[in-house]
C-alpha cells in the first residue's frame, strides 16, 4: 500500500469493535449456561480464529457478528488440531478454557505465534492440574488434556492480561480458590465480564481471586476498540491540520494509557465517558497539537502495551527526547516490535535509538518517506501507514494486509480522513 502526503486529516469516523472484549465474549458466553446476546462483535482474522475454534468444539452461535446469540458450547473433543492463526489471545485464553474441559486438544498457530512464549500459561495451568505438552516444552503446537482442576495461587513476573485471563478462566472451573497477582495492573476485561456474569470474583488492586463458578448469560454491546482508535487519533494530533472525532469507543482505564500520555505530551484530546456497563464507553475528539518529549517507564507499560510503537511516531514530532524503557515485552508480540519499529523508521529517514527494552527518539524530525515492511504485524502495518500522510514523499508499506488481524477497513478509514 502506498500512502501519500496529505493536506488535512479531518472527519468523524467509526472504529471496529474491541478485539480483546470480542474474544472474551465468544469464549465466556460459550462457557455460560443459557443464551447470551452480544451486539457488535469484531469480525476480523483474529476473532474469527476464536469463533471457528469454539465452533469445532461444539459452539452454539446464531446470527451475525453485529448481533449474535451465543449458547453454551458442548465442549466436545475436536478431531482436528485447532488453528489460532496469528492470535496470541486465542491461544493463551483458550489454553485456560480447555484446561478445564475433558478431552485431548491441540492448539497451533502461524510462524509468528509459534515463536511466542507459552511457558507463562503452560506452567500455571499445569500447576492447576492440566496435562500439557508443547514443542520445546513451551511453544506451539501445544497439546492439552483437560479435566479436573484445583485452585492455586500465582504471582506473575510480567503483567499480562492474557496470562491472567487464562488462569482466571481455568480458575472458575477449578475446585477451591485461584488467585493471580501482577506486578502492574493489566487490562481487566475478563474480570469485568466475570463479575457481570455472576462469577465469584474479588479484585483488590493487583490481585484477583476467583472461586469455581457457573457463568450466567449476559446481554451487552461491545464498544469500539481504543487500540484501533489510537491510530487515527495520533494522526490527527501529529498532522498540522487535523481533527478527528470517534464515538462509541471503549474508554477502560487499562487501555487509555496512550491517550493520557499524548495529553501529557501536550495533545489536545478530549475524552468523555457517556456509559459505563460492563465497560466505559464514550467519545474522543483529537486535534493538531505541538508535543513535547516524554519518558515512559515500566509502570505505565501495561495500559499502553499495544500503542507503544505509536509513541515513537509521536516522539518524531515532539520537541526534545522521547524515551520508552522497561518494555522488553514488545519483543514478544506479533513481531519484535522494538526491532521492526527502529528498522522501519530508519528506512524512512528518521533517526532513532534502539534499547534492549525500548527506544529513544530526538525530535522534532521530518519524515522523508520510503519503503517499509509490516513483517506481518497488524499494528506495525498501521503505524507506518500513518507515516505516509505525515511524510514529504510518501511511504510504501509491504505486507499491508496484516491490518485485517484487528482493523479490517483500516485503509478505507484512512482514505476518508486524509484529504
Ligand atoms: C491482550 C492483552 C495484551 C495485548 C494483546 C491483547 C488481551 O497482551 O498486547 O494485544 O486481549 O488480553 P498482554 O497483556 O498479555 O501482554
Amino acid at each position: 500500500m502506498r500512502l501519500l502526503p496529505s493536506k488535512k486529516v479531518v472527519g468523524e469516523i467509526a472504529v471496529p469493535p474491541d478485539k480483546s472484549i470480542s474474544h472474551r465474549a465468544l469464549m465466556m458466553c460459550s462457557m455460560s449456561s443459557g443464551v447470551s446476546v452480544v451486539n457488535n462483535l469484531l469480525e476480523s482474522e483474529d476473532t474469527l480464529r476464536t469463533f471457528r475454534i469454539i465452533g469445532e468444539l461444539g459452539g452454539n452461535f446464531k446470527g451475525g457478528f453485529d448481533r449474535m446469540e451465543i449458547s453454551s458450547a458442548s465442549w466436545k473433543e475436536s478431531l482436528r488440531p485447532l488453528d489460532c492463526g496469528n492470535s496470541g489471545t486465542t491461544a493463551r485464553l483458550m489454553a485456560g478454557v480447555l484446561s478445564g474441559k475433558e478431552g485431548f486438544h491441540v492448539l497451533f498457530g502461524d510462524d509468528s505465534l509459534s515463536g511466542r512464549p507459552m511457558e507463562r500459561v503452560v506452567s500455571p495451568l499445569k500447576e492447576m492440574g492440566a496435562s500439557i505438552s508443547a514443542r520445546r516444552d513451551s511453544l506451539l503446537p501445544m497439546c492439552i488434556t483437560g479435566g479436573k482442576l484445583r485452585g492455586s495461587e500465582h504471582s506473575l513476573s510480567v503483567a499480562s492480561a492474557q496470562v491472567k485471563s487464562a488462569i482466571l478462566l481455568a480458575g472458575i472451573q477449578a475446585e477451591g480458590t485461584t488467585a493471580v497477582t501482577e506486578p502492574h495492573c493489566s487490562r481487566d476485561h475478563t474480570e469485568r465480564l466475570l463479575h457481570s456474569m455472576g462469577a465469584k470474583i474479588s479484585v483488590s488492586n493487583k490481585r484477583v481471586e476467583v472461586e469455581k463458578s457457573e457463568l450466567l448469560p449476559i446481554r451487552f454491546s461491545i464498544p469500539g476498540d481504543v487500540s484501533s482508535a489510537a491510530f487515527p487519533i495520533a494522526l490527527a494530533v501529529l498532522h498540522e491540520n487535523g481533527k478527528v472525532t470517534i464515538r462509541e469507543v471503549g474508554l477502560n482505564q487499562g487501555r487509555t494509557g496512550f491517550l493520557r500520555l499524548l495529553i501529557k505530551m501536550g495533545a489536545d484530546i478530549e475524552m468523555e465517558v457517556e456509559e459505563s456497563l460492563p465497560e466505559p464507553v464514550g467519545t474522543i475528539v483529537a486535534r493538531s497539537s505541538r508535543l513535547i518529549g516524554v519518558e515512559v517507564g515500566s509502570d505505565l507499560i501495561p495500559s499502553m502495551i499495544d500503542e507503544l510503537p505509536l509513541i515513537a511516531l509521536a516522539g518524531v514530532f515532539a520537541e526534545g527526547t522521547t524515551t520508552v524503557r522497561g518494555a522488553g515485552e514488545l519483543r514478544k508480540k506479533e513481531s519484535d516490535r522494538i526491532s521492526v519499529t527502529v528498522q522501519n523508521f530508519r528506512r524512512i529517514g528518521v533517526e532513532i535509538l534502539e534499547h534492549e527494552d525500548g527506544f529513544s527518539v530526538e525530535g522534532p524530525q521530518r519524515i522523508t518517506g520510503g519503503k517499509v515492511d509490516s513483517y506481518g504485524d497488524h499494528r506495525i502495518a498501521m503505524l507506518f501507514s500513518l507515516a505516509g500522510p505525515l511524510s514529504r514523499e510518501g511511504v510504501e508499506v509491504t505486507n499491508s494486509n496484516a491490518v485485517n488481524v484487528s482493523f479490517p477497513g483500516f485503509f478505507k478509514t484512512l482514505e476518508e480522513v486524509c484529504q
